[in-house]
């Protein structure tokens, strides 16, 4: 370790880093951008005292977090060899940085030279910190990896913790709790993030809301199996007071390394901000959005059609569906569930990536030419990862399952070992094929169960690392032999969204319910880590099937513009007046995506129970759009002002209300003046005003929203 501290600063974040007095080197700061001669303050002062009934030296909390320097909490590493005997990771080796101080790696060893470890730290623009871990097996012994953590270290106000849980139709419910001694920990052995992910573990200064506040996160950009925890422990971690940790969860024998090889692990994601969540999203968005797999095409709207017809494939109808939604200016026609051989159910089929020709007699391709003759592209689902027992997948190759209990079926369905290698090029075929046979230009890639214990038939060793790993790379090769090709990550909804997958796929399937209530709150919640533009959000009928909700045609389109936006709805059905109201929100959707898959996503904190403001506003805050939402009758019989946050203070702006997809149901007998008077041209406002002060904006009776349009002069 150099004598002068490790300084990565970028995006007006910093993060420092001092050998302990150990030689090992600790994380002195993370927070906002410092000066060199801050942080050359913060390591001059970053020793402890020495406490009552302690160590007789100060206690430090260094990256390997390792009980051999007194550390007592969650360990950052768990490295043995075959015998169980723990490699001792003491001996800092080399530490760096490179790329204008961006990026430092820091690598360390045992000193039986058995075991190298470096600790990747990469800053980026966005001032989101990746950050990673290589263990490599550098002895004449075979190494087991149990652990691999991130573990960041915590200031005394950071005392209020706020992360995710849920279920199948809603996912990413927020839950709050005040930091205490001991470990919160969240952690999923699904073998997928699940639906109740933690998604986002934040702790802030107590109270911290979307606008305000000092908030420290972590993410963990992988599809598997994942922990989570935020510890404190009476003794504190040096001079700071908890620690943020995050890692993939190891099973025992999962990972072994022969001499030379590495375990990599996933990449963690660190955010810091200083103005609550909205400045963790435009952290995480923008460093999202300048990833390679980030779709940089206009978004289509597509019309799915699992709602309209589920497993009932009617060729006729599907044609005449497909007619329809281009009239209404659908560009992406995508064929859900039900195509291939023996699926006339959710028992059987899965895995027999064959045109079924008992429903499809002349095979898909007259679809997709159809499709593509009225100019739209065609999406067309696979559940690739699994296959039902009642397959001619199984029944041919039952030994390309992972070994799970019988009776541990899900969804009447198991999980295939992408590691054996035959099963593997099985898919990617079967999938190259269809996808140029048919000419498919989007893959909804579904994964309905979760896999608990998916050991290898062969070696008996658990295999979820290896296949995430292997899903990336089947994903990887299939667009790279079909560069136009475009994926979705779905499970069952929203049971994979994660910024691993997010790499490989250019939407995500939020959640299986359109009931646009409960989907207020998950786009909400999926947008603190996601851009909209990723986000799928389909309207449905007006009785949701998810919970048999009905709600106004208007709110629906108003909910499912937030997002990558679609229809999910048998159409056929629909009355004129639907459908005319449908096109207008298609071309709606067309002319605000530019602003809406762009922007910086703005939510306010300070609305009555029961209503939400959110919206996006253009980089260069000239223009923006709102949505004033009702999900509940209000507690408070008044319109007080509501602010519009994210706007431009030194700029005026014209407000106008869009009403082209229906008027929103009032609850009150007249508008606030001010709003009734906006009309066809709109009213003059400052931003200032707008921003600050807010306007009173009209009271919505329940499941109602209406959207505001703000144009700077
Ligand atoms: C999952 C998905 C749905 C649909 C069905 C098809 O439940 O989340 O959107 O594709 O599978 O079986």
């Amino acid at each position: 370790m150099p004598a002068a501290p490790l300084h990565l600063r970028n995006g007006g974040v910093s993060l420092v880093l001092a050998p302990d007095p150990w030689g090992i080197p600790e994380v002195i700061h993370w927070g906002r951008a410092v000066s060199e001669h801050e942080a050359d303050g913060l390591v001059a002062t970053a020793l402890s005292a020495i406490m009552n009934s302690s160590w007789d030296q100060p206690r430090s909390f260094s990256i390997t977090a390792s009980r051999f320097h007194g550390w007592s909490g969650t360990p950052a590493l768990g490295v043995r060899t075959k015998l169980g005997v723990p490699v001792l990771l003491t001996r800092t080796h080399q530490a760096e940085t490179t790329d204008s101080g961006s990026r430092a790696s820091i690598t360390i060893r045992d000193d039986g030279e058995q075991a190298e470890v470096i600790f990747h730290y990469d800053l980026a623009p966005s001032g989101i910190l990746s950050a990673w871990v290589e263990v490599r097996a550098t002895g004449v012994d075979v190494l087991e990896v149990t652990a691999a953590r991130l573990v960041m270290p915590l200031p005394l106000r950071a005392g209020e913790i706020l992360d995710f849980s849920g279920g199948w139709a809603g996912e990413r419910r927020p839950q709050r709790r005040a930091v205490a001694d001991g470990t919160w920990r969240r952690a999923t052995h699904r073998g997928r993030p699940g639906h109740d992910a933690a998604y986002v573990s934040a702790v802030g200064t107590p109270g911290f809301g979307f606008r305000h506040g000092e908030v420290w996160a972590a993410h963990l950009a992988w599809s598997g199996n994942q922990e989570y925890f935020i510890e404190r422990l009476p003794e504190g971690a040096g001079t700071h007071t908890g620690v943020l940790g995050i890692g993939e969860v190891l099973e025992p024998g999962e990972i072994s390394l022969a001499p030379g090889e590495t375990y990599r692990s996933p990449t963690a994601l660190f955010a810091w901000s200083d103005h609550g969540l909205d400045g963790l999203s435009a952290h995480f968005h923008e460093w999202v959005r300048a990833t390679p797999a980030y779709p940089r095409s206009p978004r289509p709207l597509l019309l799915n059609t699992w709602e309209a017809a589920y497993f009932d494939h009617d060729p006729a109808h599907l044609h005449r569906l497909a007619d329809l939604a281009a009239t209404i200016g659908v560009e992406r026609f995508v064929l859900d569930d039900g195509w291939f051989e023996g699926r006339r159910h959710d028992q059987a089929g899965l895995g027999d990536w064959y045109v079924d020709t008992t429903v499809w007699p002349d095979g898909l391709r007259p679809l997709s030419d159809h499709v593509h003759s009225v100019g739209m592209q065609l999406g067309l689902w696979f559940e690739p990862e699994m296959a039902n027992p009642d397959s001619n997948l199984v029944r041919a190759h039952p030994d390309w399952l992972l070994a799970e209990d019988p009776r541990l079926a899900f969804r009447h369905q198991f999980a295939l070992d992408l590691a054996v290698p035959a099963a593997y090029v099985y898919i990617l075929e079967r999938i190259s094929t269809i996808v140029e046979e048919v000419r498919v230009d989007f893959i909804k890639w579904d994964h309905n169960r979760d896999v608990y214990a998916g050991l290898s038939r062969t070696t008996g060793h658990p295999r979820s690392h290896d296949n995430v790993r292997l899903l990336y790379q089947l994903m990887d090769e299939l667009r790279t032999r079909f560069p136009h090709l475009e994926i979705e990550s779905c499970a069952s909804g929203g049971g994979r969204i994660d910024l691993g997958i997010t790499q490989h796929v250019q939407r995500v399937w939020a959640s299986d319910t359109n009931d646009p209530v409960e989907r207020q709150n998950i786009q909400l919640w999926t947008g603190l880590l996601l851009p909209p533009e990723l986000i799928g959000s389909h309207v449905g009928m007006s009785e949701a099937h998810t919970t048999h909700r009905v709600t106004a045609l208007s709110f629906r389109l108003i909910t499912a513009l937030f997002g990558h936006a679609g229809i999910e709805w048998d159409i056929t059905r629909c009355a004129e007046d639907e459908i005319t109201q449908l096109a207008r929100w298609a071309a709606l959707y067309k002319e605000l995506r530019p602003l809406l898959h762009s922007g910086v996503t703005v939510r306010s904190d300070w609305v009555d129970k029961g209503a939400l403001l959110h919206g996006v506003v253009s980089p260069d805050g000239r223009h923006a759009l709102f949505a004033w939402v009702r999900l509940e009758t209000s507690g408070t019989l008044h319109t007080s002002r509501v602010a519009l946050p994210g706007l431009d203070p030194s700029r005026y702006y014209r407000v106008r209300v869009r009403e082209e997809v229906g008027e929103a149901s009032r609850h009150e007998v007249s508008d606030p003046p001010w709003f009734a008077g906006l009309g066809r041209h709109g009213v003059v406002l400052p931003g200032s005003l707008l921003g600050n002060e807010g306007v009173p904006l009209p009271l919505l009776n329940p499941a109602n929203a209406l959207l505001l349009e703000l144009q700077a002069l």
